[in-house]
């Protein structure tokens, strides 16, 4: 692979951050030059290997903004430390791409961008499962073959999931957000399963069902499954919004998929590896009539044999988050949390993060997720 190209953006300043890509809006921009950075950022759109990356860190880095598509770990924050870093941070709100323990041990916050994609990803799942539901992708493919000889009354039928059942596993901010959307959207009774409670999506629901009975409609409900595999022998939809971590590798496997109903929807927004796609790939080509809208994939950007080629599976490249709203607020928050942790200031740690996006921002870093473990005090107002 060729050299790759880089920029600098505010050259001559008294601080140098590395950004592994280009990143969209200007605010970003200028949150760093504001901060005395001189900002070089890479504009080749292939992956850096590590190498690439410690060869751009150099012997005199100060901070960096990196990509989910990086592994960075031991090598990464040594390289890092060892040209005088002391601020990193994800250009993700997902982190599992991060060894937090090594970058901690080497004294580097790390820091990731919540809160503004919320959304965005929430419409994609949504997105992702009336494609799935309705057949979208198939149809289309086939009307671009010129496969479409005139309307039929059974062309492309599929499932409306009007008061049906919708399963949302991980109830955190972006899934309960989806939850919602299909709840109140689309009248839906929700299953969720989650190790914590979410008091709160459910105290909305109850109160949504309450104002739908005041209406004389019929009222929505809204469960805590006890087990994932109770969530996936009911629902007719099932949209996976955890986390990846050892534990949540392969949640998804044979034998679960195998609960489901042969013509539900399992829709994935979070992270490949969270189901086995391989797994995945067998059971669609046994239940025809189930479908998946998938997102991410386990080994991205490569696919699982046989993937591509089945028309109940509905694929985008990881775009999920993929609004120039959201994006350019990612890239706001990236380096926000750089700029903050290189003039010395505190940890935001709240859960509204909006104040960073427009006007003039609090003297904190938005999200550092290892800002307790470093000993980074959280921000407290006026400071
Ligand atoms: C994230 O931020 O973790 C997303 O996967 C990017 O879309």
């Amino acid at each position: 692979m060729g050299a790759k190209k880089w920029r600098t953006h505010n050259p001559a300043s008294s601080k140098r951050v590395i950004v592994t890509k280009e990143l969209p809006g200007e605010r970003w921009l200028n949150i760093l030059t504001a901060a005395d950075c001189q900002i070089e950022i890479c504009t080749s759109p292939e992956v850096l290997s590590s190498e690439e990356i410690i060869t751009a860190i150099g012997d005199r880095c100060d901070g960096a903004i990196g990509q989910l598509t990086e592994p960075w770990g031991d090598d990464l924050y040594a390289a890092l430390k060892a040209a005088g870093g002391t601020a990193y941070s994800n250009y993700a709100v997902g982190f599992n791409n991060v060894d937090v323990d090594a970058a901690t041990r080497h004294g580097i916050p790390v820091g990731n961008t919540p809160g503004v994609l919320t959304k965005t990803t929430a419409q994609m799942a949504v997105a992702l499962t009336f494609a799935a539901a309705r057949r979208v992708g198939e149809a289309e493919r086939f009307l671009r073959q010129g496969l479409y000889k005139g309307w039929l009354p059974s062309l492309f039928m599929g499932n409306l999931l009007w008061r049906k059942t919708v399963g949302v596993i991980g109830a955190g901010r972006i899934g309960a957000t989806y939850a919602q959307m299909m709840v109140e959207g689309h009248k839906m009774n929700l299953v969720y399963f989650d190790p914590y409670q979410n008091k709160a999506l459910e105290d909305y629901l109850a109160g949504y069902s309450k104002f739908l009975k005041s209406q004389g409609r019929a009222p929505v409900s809204c469960k805590r499954s006890e087990t994932i595999e109770d969530l996936l022998q009911e629902a007719d939809c099932v949209s996976i919004h955890t986390i990846l971590d050892e534990t949540t590798h392969h949640l998804i496997n044979a034998e679960r998929l195998a609960l489901m109903k042969t013509d539900a929807i399992i829709v994935n927004t979070s992270r490949g590896p969270v189901i086995d796609e391989a797994a995945l790939v067998a059971h669609c080509q046994k239940h025809p009539d189930f479908r998946a809208g998938l997102d991410v994939f386990e080994d991205e950007p490569e696919m699982k044999p046989g993937l591509v080629e089945l028309d109940n599976v509905v694929i985008v490249p990881h775009i999920a988050s993929a609004t120039s709203w959201t994006r350019q607020g990612m890239a706001t928050l990236a380096a926000s949390n750089v700029a903050a942790i290189l003039r010395g200031y505190p940890a935001w740690q709240r859960p509204d993060i909006s104040v960073f996006l427009e006007g003039e921002s609090p003297r904190a870093a938005p999200s550092i997720v290892n800002a307790e473990a470093l000993g980074i005090p959280a921000y407290q107002d006026g400071t």
